[in-house]
């Protein structure tokens, strides 16, 4: 397991699960920041009380919509972490607006860019001193989640190669009709993935891709096929693993490599 670690949106859903099962894990990280816009909210309260139980955990105000709330919460993880670097940042926050071309508006989209396709680059770069010092202090050759890497939660629904034009259905997703702003954003995602990955390359800071699956949550719904533990037991797995050839991937909670 990484020594620090971040995970943006970790108020409820996968973020609350990722924390819970890094922050309990056999070797967990010495630092786990577990970011939100609402620490002092009772949306974060489950977070709150898990906290308690970990010193290890600690919960960091962010709203990744806000560049300054981003860059103030960057200095005091900074602050915390002293020397150590950030080795996993997890930008996981994401909004999701449903609805077909009827639908759809232009502030839809614009904020849907932001959350899901802006946010995680601005996070990126504000975390990006920490990643290279955490890939500088590690000594370990190649790439791995333990040294330095940043995964970006994007969905199958990006991959153009699997979405199905005659009923408008991504694969696996029953429920989902056409919806540009979805798809669009998560395809705008991956290739931050791409460039991220090689501008990171020479750093030695990993960057991938993940899809969760369709997973139970507020934004998958009670028809979700999967169960936030297995969705996160199955992703955490995939990043213990993560190695260079692994470097901007689009890969699933199982592993499994997806097409763009
Ligand atoms: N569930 C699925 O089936 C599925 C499938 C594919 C991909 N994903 C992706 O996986 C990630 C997590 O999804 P989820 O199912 O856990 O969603 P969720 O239950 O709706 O939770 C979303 C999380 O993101 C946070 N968030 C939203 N906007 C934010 C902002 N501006 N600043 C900070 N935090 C913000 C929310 O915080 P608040 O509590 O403050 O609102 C919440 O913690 C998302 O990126 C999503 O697109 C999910």
């Amino acid at each position: 397991m990484p020594i620090a670690a971040l995970v943006t949106g970790a108020s409820r859903g996968l973020g609350l699960e990722l924390i819970r099962q890094l922050g309990r894990g056999e070797r967990p990280p010495r630092y786990l920041f577990a970011a939100c816009r609402e620490p002092e909210g009772t949306g974060a309260t489950e977070l709150k009380n898990f906290a308690k139980c970990f010193s290890n955990v600690k919960i960091v105000k962010m709203d990744v919509d806000d560049l300054n709330s981003i860059q103030e919460t960057a200095e005091q993880i900074q602050k915390v972490l002293k020397d150590n670097g950030l080795n996993l940042l997890i930008n996981n926050a994401g909004i999701n607006f449903g609805g077909d071309l009827n639908g759809i508006t232009p502030e839809i989209m614009m904020k849907t860019y932001t959350t899901n396709v802006i946010a995680p680059v601005m996070v990126t770069k504000a975390l990006l001193p920490s990643l290279m010092q955490a890939a500088q202090l590690s000594g370990e050759h190649g790439f791995s989640s333990e040294k330095a890497a940043v995964i970006n939660m994007s969905s199958i629904m990006a991959s153009m190669e699997m979405f199905n034009i005659q009923n408008g259905k991504a694969y696996s997703y029953s429920q989902q009709g056409q919806c540009p702003s979805l798809h669009a954003h998560r395809a705008a995602l991956n290739m931050v993935t791409k460039c991220l990955a090689s501008e990171l390359k020479p750093h030695g800071i990993l960057c991938a891709s993940v899809h969760p699956g369709w997973v139970k949550t507020d934004m998958g719904g009670e028809k979700a096929s999967l169960f936030k533990e297995e969705s996160v037991e199955g992703i955490l797995k995939v990043l213990a693993r993560l190695s260079e050839q692994d470097n901007g991937l689009f890969l699933d909670w199982r592993g499994q490599r997806l097409p763009w």
